[in-house]
């Protein structure tokens, strides 16, 4: 059960526990009902994810660090949130003072640190360690600005806790079929339009990359549309698109086992997608979105597709598949022809699409590309207010040349090295020329092997903030060539 954030004036008394978020500087100034003395016996600086608990007339105090003032930002909140609600998950109610006059947007990044902190997948543990925390009340927060801002971040953070349990249900549960049926009960109680296409629908579209993917599977393919449609006239409209290969196998090139423990997170684009819709359907932006998501699995059939088998794409194309394990560009590639077809003002796509952004980039941040400065730059600023850590990386041109085939339009791998950087440029083949897109290589972020702040162990949900985001305050994104 998730929890409830709650924005009131001041504190009741029915908080069994109340917490203070406190700088470094605050905790050397003194604290009211701690004394310099008890601060220093706890080791309590005020650091960055610091907790402090005391007893305090039959009720629970605690502190929370925020770090050194000159470091504050609404990421030291939201991460501060989390911090709240582990902290204060054996009471049923707490409730959280700011600092003084806290900045604009440090609500909404504590509302979702507290419902993101809260996280837990428990699904499938026969006796789960339930949290009892059900309500945080925010102090100082009667207005109305302030009211929304802790009901979006809560939302918002709701939509992410989706994206999380989609990406941590297992592949033989969460198959295509299972995951498509999913996304559209999500899309349509979010009063989105959702259509899934069953697998003869995707033959006669002729999605040869979704087909060529799927061909070593026993469960069939799907491809889903969801679309918020705004009521008045729209300020533009957006293509959003996700990799949804629900179990990464990596075909007949099959992976290691190392490699391959992860691997029913190969849909984590698809879903921060279905995560974002959701959240989308209801803040309702004046801006048309839709969705295109591919899914199927890869895996290792008697007529899976072989190395050296070409296949065609939507949009006509013929690639050279070299590599099964490098199926993500091939199930993308339908997904940006459909995408362009809807000529959208801007796409974008989410993938975890190579380990070689990870080598990159290491495994937190996510690689941004594309063919548009103006929109790359948009999604780079969406991603920055929503705490997200996106970096660019170029599409040169000359590097294309890695992937001409003998045999086909191109082959479906680059050489050894710059792996993120050619499936990018593959990627950019789909689509049309003239439509603003970027990708977002999300191979590293989409999952955690630790939890660290408000992110857990497992799925993250990355990409859902960003995407809502990005639609609240989406622009049509001006003709502007991305450097190469
Ligand atoms: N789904 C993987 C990429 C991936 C790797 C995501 C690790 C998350 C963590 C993708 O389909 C893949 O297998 N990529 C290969 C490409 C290679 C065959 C060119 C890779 O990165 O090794
Ligand atoms: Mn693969
Ligand atoms: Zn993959």
């Amino acid at each position: 059960m998730s929890v409830e954030v709650h924005a009131v004036r001041s504190l009741s008394a029915a908080a069994e526990i109340t917490v203070s978020l406190v700088t470094a500087e605050a905790v050397k100034a003194g604290i009211e009902g701690a004394t310099p003395r008890q601060l220093e016996l706890a080791g309590f600086e005020g650091k960055a994810d610091q907790v402090h608990v005391w007893p305090e007339s039959g009720r629970s105090r605690a502190l929370v660090g925020l770090g050194p003032e000159s470091e504050v930002d609404h990421r030291s909140f939201r991460r501060a949130g989390a911090a709240v609600a582990r902290s204060c998950s054996r009471h049923a109610r707490a409730g959280v003072e700011l600092p003084a006059d806290p900045a604009a947007g440090t609500r909404r990044a504590l509302a979702e640190g507290v419902v993101l902190g809260a996280y837990g997948y428990t699904d499938l543990k026969s006796d789960p360690t339930e949290a009892k925390l059900r309500r945080v009340d925010v102090a100082g927060s009667a207005g109305a600005r302030a009211r929304g801002e802790i009901e979006r971040g809560a939302a918002v953070a709701a939509g992410q806790c989706l994206a999380r349990d989609l990406v941590n249900e297992p592949g033989g549960s969460l198959t295509a079929p299972a995951l498509a049926a999913r996304a559209a009960e999500i899309g349509r109680s979010a009063g989105l339009g959702a259509k899934v296409w069953t697998e003869a629908e995707i033959k006669r579209r002729r999605l040869g990359g979704l087909l060529g993917v799927n061909r070593g599977s026993t469960n069939p393919p799907r491809f889903v549309e969801l679309d918020h449609r705004p009521e008045g006239e729209a300020k533009g409209s957006l293509a959003l698109v996700g990799k949804g290969v629900t179990f990464d196998a990596g075909g007949l090139n099959i992976k290691t086992a190392a490699g391959m423990l992860t691997m029913k997170m190969d849909m984590a684009g698809a879903a921060a997608v279905i995560g974002a819709m959701s959240v989308i359907g209801a803040l309702a932006p004046p801006v048309r979105v839709r969705a295109f998501l591919p899914m199927t699995d890869n895996m290792l059939g008697g007529d899976a597709t072989r190395p050296g088998d070409v296949l065609r794409i939507r949009n006509g194309k013929t690639i050279e598949v070299v590599n099964t394990d490098a199926e993500g560009r091939l199930i993308l590639a339908d997904a940006l022809s459909l995408a362009s077809e809807a000529k959208p003002d801007a796409i974008v796509d989410l993938a975890t699409l190579t380990g070689a952004c990870m080598v990159a980039l290491g495994p937190r941040i996510a690689g941004l590309m594309g063919n548009n400065r103006d929109w790359v730059d948009q999604i780079r600023a969406a991603a920055e207010a929503a705490g997200e850590r996106v970096w660019p990386l170029p599409l040169p041109r000359d590097y294309e040349s890695q992937f001409e085939s003998g045999v086909a339009d191109m082959k479906n791998l680059g050489g050894p090295h710059g792996g993120a950087i050619t499936a990018g440029l593959i990627l950019q083949r789909f689509v049309a020329d003239g439509t603003a897109w970027a990708h977002l290589d999300i191979a590293g972020p989409s999952y955690s092997d630790a939890d660290y702040g408000e992110i857990p162990k497992g799925g993250t949900g990355f990409g859902v903030r960003t995407l809502v985001e990005l639609a609240s305050g989406f622009a049509k994104p001006a003709p502007a060539p991305a450097p190469g």
